[in-house]
């Protein structure tokens, strides 16, 4: 029987180097988890994701891992883990950790042996390529760090990295590789965790012969023949069998997916994967990846959101999510900072109430905005770095240091603003990276004390949806498609109905309201001002009716 109790849950990202630090080291760990469970669990969540938490020498910050089966000892130990583990359970949290299969740390044991010669037994855990007369094995390109292939001399061979040089690729062909995964999947589901974020899945399984790419798309070349791979949803079927020995969720990252494809992985009993991140929905500010700025264009975000809830409804489950670690903050891209307040609320409901299982990443709570930082060498992101140094060498560095604010990761990787104290209350000591000079205005502190603050309409939202079937079960239907500041969607359920307004603009404008409900009678059950008009809605305002 397929898990299902995720549906109704909504969930916590922790990046735990930049959530809170308990022991004064200046890096989030696992001690400052545990002394804010209690706040995680009182924003109305169900559960908590962890992006990865093991031993890595942090080329990628953790998404290169050294050790599957242990903690970094930046961040506790497995004690501290287990007890954070049982104090989620106890106040009612799930807790899913990130399964990072793709590729390991360059210094993972296995690769240091596998680097060492051809005929030892971990010689075949990764993608080892000969060169083709003095040239890389093939043209594929690397998401981070230029060409795909790594010279090693010990083998006079090239390994495969798909993203940094300190990232190679597992051979998941090996079965001895997929039994790896799968004892460590059993390693952690034994310890009582409930489920996986399985990073990057879908790229997994690799063409045969590795063919190569048509070079048209930069930094993609190759992807046709590594994204849905030919014995993807074999191996992620041997990873499910573990999964249904417990009462485990799967929640598979699908870069680039669309619903044609994510569909073969979530639908139906036998599905591989219950839900999936799609990244559709984060392009409406740019052009393939964020580096590529364009203006924002709410129409193409109602597009991508409206397709995922017309496909999916009835066939899957979608998630709903607009931040995470690998994207900046959504008011400095969708929303206006100087109207902080006001979009970050409407940000909230634009996506908790439509259908699907909602993450909010730490900060987005309050509203954290990305930061603006006066050289490159103060960012610490490999792709940040990559893009920096590679496009656009000849512009001016302030156009490209703009380039940088509106895309890197580093600006959802700022320590989180827990009050207004020195360090913003993250830590003790001079944090690990830069703390946002808005710390004083922006903090968790400052928005516990204001009824209207953006951390208290989360808790509003999450707590409407939890309980409300329309909210959570309902069909979903987008009116004024094309209106370039308006979205307006509603869900109905047996009759009932919730529609949900949000204004996208700086300026007062007319509320729309669809013909249907002309004179919209019905209760208004969440609003982000303190009182509204008949007839206009104010900047970034947005309600939720229920309708009659
Ligand atoms: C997706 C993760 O979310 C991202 O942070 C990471 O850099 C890549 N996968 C590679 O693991």
């Amino acid at each position: 029987m397929a898990c299902e109790w995720y549906k109704g849950m909504s969930f916590y990202q922790i990046w735990i180097r930049s959530f809170k630090d308990g022991n004064d080291d200046g890096i989030g760990d696992l001690y400052g988890v545990y002394d804010k469970l209690d706040y995680i669990k009182s924003l109305g969540v169900d559960g908590i994701w962890f992006s990865p938490i093991y031993p890595s020498p942090n080329a990628d910050f953790g998404y290169d891992i050294s050790d599957y089966k242990n903690i970094h000892p930046e961040y506790g130990d497995l004690d501290q883990f287990k007890k954070v583990l049982d104090k989620a359970h106890a106040i009612g949290l799930k807790v899913i950790m990130d399964l990072v299969i793709n590729h390991t740390s360059d210094e993972h044991p296995w690769f240091i042996e596998s680097k060492k010669s051809k005929d030892n037994p971990y010689s075949d855990y990764y993608i080892w390529r000969d060169g083709k007369k003095g040239k890389l094995p093939n043209n594929w390109d690397s998401m981070f760090e230029g060409k795909a292939w790594e010279y090693m001399p010990e083998r006079d061979q090239y390994y495969l990295h798909l993203f940094a040089k300190k990232q190679p690729d597992l051979n998941m062909d090996n079965p001895k590789v997929r039994d790896e995964v799968k004892s460590i999947m059993r390693f952690w589901l034994d310890m009582g965790v409930d489920g996986f974020r399985e990073d990057v899945i879908t790229f997994i399984s690799k063409a045969d012969g590795l063919p190569n790419g048509l070079p048209f798309i930069p930094v993609a070349n190759g992807m046709p023949y590594y994204k849905d791979g030919p014995r993807i949803h074999e191996y992620l079927g041997e990873f499910r069998e573990v999964c249904n020995e417990y009462d485990c969720f799967l929640l598979g990252e699908g870069p680039m997916t669309t619903t044609r494809s994510a569909l073969r992985y979530m639908e139906g009993e036998n599905r591989t994967l219950d839900i999936m991140f799609n990244f559709d929905h984060m392009m409406a500010d740019c052009f393939l990846t964020e580096y590529i700025h364009r203006p924002f264009n709410l129409v193409k975000l109602k597009k991508a959101y409206s397709k995922w809830q017309k496909e999916l409804n009835g066939r899957a489950w979608n998630t709903l999510y607009i931040e995470n670690h690998d994207h900046p903050r959504v008011i400095s891209r969708y929303g206006n900072e100087k109207f902080h307040r006001e979009s970050g609320t409407m940000l909230a409901a634009s996506f908790i109430f439509q259908q699907g299982t909602p993450f909010i990443y730490q900060g987005q709570e309050i509203g954290m905005t990305n930061i603006r930082l006066d050289s490159i060498d103060k960012y610490v992101d490999v792709s940040s770095k990559t893009n920096y140094h590679r496009f656009h060498t000849r512009e001016a560095i302030e156009k490209r240091l703009e380039r940088i604010y509106h895309s890197s990761r580093d600006s959802a990787r700022t320590p989180v603003q827990w009050d207004d104290s020195w360090h913003a209350g993250f830590s003790a000591v001079e944090p690990w990276f830069y703390v946002n000079d808005n710390y004083p205005e922006i903090n968790v502190k400052v928005e516990e004390d204001d009824p209207l603050s953006i951390l208290n309409f989360y808790r509003k939202c999450l707590e409407y949806r939890k309980n409300s079937d329309v909210i959570l079960w309902g069909n979903y239907r987008e009116f004024f498609r094309k209106d370039p500041l308006l979205y307006e969607y509603e869900r109905s359920y047996k009759g009932k109905k919730v529609l949900v307004i949000c204004s996208f603009s700086e300026h007062r404008m007319p509320l729309l309201i669809p013909k249907e409900y002309k004179d919209l009678h019905g209760k208004l059950v969440l609003c982000n001002y303190a009182s509204h008009d008949k007839k206009v809605l104010k900047p970034y305002e947005t309600r939720v009716y229920e309708l009659k």
